[in-house]
């Protein structure tokens, strides 16, 4: 299988026209990565997860999903700090387990970013119409979430596409303000959550285990399909499917992978960047599962709105228009983050030629891949303004548990056949904690739905259809090698 060089990998990326400016320190990277995880998952999913499958326990979930997004960080790290290249798991995958595998992780990124960012947007619309109406401002209904197209979701993505386009420094700044506006207000929320906690409400911590009122056909988690496990609620089964459902929370740090190529010094600051956003996004989702559970009692939380619910229970009403409003910040940043880790690895893709090259010119002024964003943007604006998204969100967890199987995998393959390259970052006991978190992730994969599954089949099985009609033809490698063969052959003869 054809695999690209590290060396060539790095070299690429100072191609003239295809090379982006390298400007960003650790502590951007790392306000990037809390910036892109922490969205919709502290908002909605804690108080449903809490409610419906692991009560209080939930903040064990937290810390296991935690665990899971931090073996594979380790495996990023070791990576980013190995092949500085825009791209993240894709361009890993291109260095150690070859071009096809690379495209098809690089596809599936593709699902992850951008219909997160297209499903993040929606939530994002959801909250900032709930916000305008507690100002007493009515968003048109046929504009709105749920209406005939979803026009807020549209123009976010819209705006946050021309900001990508304008620079990647000037974007982290807008960055900068949102992420301090949504960690003021989570933070808010937990010392004013504190002290209405009642502490009867954690008990029991860990409810009685309970089967879930099973699903059927293509909803039901393939671990049941398939194995004939029975999913149960609550009770340690609970936790981990608590787990698998609170992962979605930690979408996204990955994406700092995504920006590799334009640190300052990769080597030491992708590793701290990938893991301070780990650490800090786990300390406060653990808060807000102790306060949300504290507050009140794990089966009387309402899954939609648990935060709010939860302060107007205790006559703290007016805590709705702060939390609406911290979500609207905190959307934000997810959605754009997600869209310039998308355009990262398109551009990664198109340099290598797997795609057509034009999509990754850079702006001669900006220097950013500016008609990757605005094609990325125009779908984005697309997916998110006009389907019903709801139940995609799986797919984004999907897609993301895959590439870091990928990943893991990647990082003892590329052990074996390059030991001699300088890692800035080195995972420790590989293979076994590499092996670990595949599992992990796999686990968490088999729970996902049937349904989910096909979709994801469906889009894998269309990637590898595009490879072997474009990529595999024009890709540069293969070009390359062609190139070397005849001049051998040349100088045989
Ligand atoms: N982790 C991101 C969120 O929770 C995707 O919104």
């Amino acid at each position: 299988m054809r695999t690209k060089s590290i060396e060539r990998s790095i070299a690429d990326t100072d191609d003239g026209e295809h090379s982006l400016k390298k400007n960003l320190s650790a502590l951007d990277l790392t306000v990037f990565g809390v910036g892109v995880v922490i969205g919709a998952g502290i908002f909605t999913l804690t108080g449903r997860a809490a409610a419906e499958v692991s009560g209080p326990a939930i903040v064990f979930s937290f810390v296991l999903a935690a665990i899971c997004c931090a073996l594979a960080a380790l495996c990023y790290a070791e990576f980013a700090s190995t092949v500085p290249v825009s791209g993240s798991a894709y361009t890993f995958s291109y260095a150690s387990l070859g071009e096809l595998l690379a495209w098809i992780i690089g596809w599936d990124l593709l699902l992850e970013l951008m219909l997160g960012a297209s499903v993040v947007a929606q939530g994002w619309s959801e909250y900032l119409v709930t916000l305008l109406e507690q100002f007493g401002i009515i968003w048109p209904a046929a504009t709105a979430p749920g209406g005939v197209v979803d026009l807020p979701a549209m123009l976010l993505i819209g705006a946050l596409t021309v900001l990508i386009v304008v620079g990647i420094k000037e974007s982290l700044r807008v960055n900068l303000v949102l992420v301090g506006l949504k960690l003021f207000i989570v933070l808010f929320v937990i010392v004013a959550g504190l002290f209405l906690v009642d502490v009867a409400n954690y008990s029991p911590f860990i409810p009685a285990s309970a089967p879930i009122a099973s699903e059927s056909g293509l909803d039901a988690p393939l671990m049941q399909v398939v194995l004939g496990m029975e999913p149960s609620a609550f009770g340690v089964a609970g936790i981990f499917s608590g787990a698998a459902l609170v992962f979605f929370a930690y979408i996204g740090f990955d994406v700092v992978a995504t920006t590799a190529e334009e640190a300052k010094n990769p080597q030491r600051d992708l590793p701290i960047g990938i893991i301070a956003t780990l650490i800090i996004c786990t300390v406060l989702y653990c808060a807000v599962a102790l306060v949300i559970t504290g507050m009140i009692r794990y089966d009387k939380i309402n899954p939609e709105a648990a935060l709010a619910q939860a302060f107007a229970d205790k006559g703290q009403a007016w805590m709705a228009v702060v939390i609406s409003a911290g979500a609207v910040a905190g959307l934000t940043t997810v959605v754009l983050t997600l869209l310039i880790g998308a355009s990262r690895v398109v551009f990664a893709m198109s340099r290598d030629r797997l795609l057509p090259s034009t999509l990754s010119r850079v702006h001669h002024k900006f220097r950013t891949p500016w008609l990757i964003s605005v094609v990325l943007g125009v779908m984005g604006m697309l997916i998110a303004g006009l389907t019903p998204i709801g139940k995609l969100e799986e797919m984004v967890n999907i897609g993301t548990l895959a590439a870091f199987i990928m990943v893991s995998i990647g990082v003892i393959v590329l052990r074996r056949k390059r030991p001699d390259l300088q890692r800035g970052f080195r995972v420790p006991f590989v293979p076994v904690l590499p092996i670990v978190s595949a599992l992990i992730c796999l686990y968490l994969m088999i729970n996902l739905s049937v349904l989910t599954w096909l979709r994801f089949a469906g889009w894998m099985a269309l990637g590898v259809v595009l490879y072997f009609a474009y990529g595999y033809w024009f890709s540069k490698a293969r070009r390359e090698e062609k190139d070397q063969r005849s001049t051998v052959g040349e100088e045989r003869h």
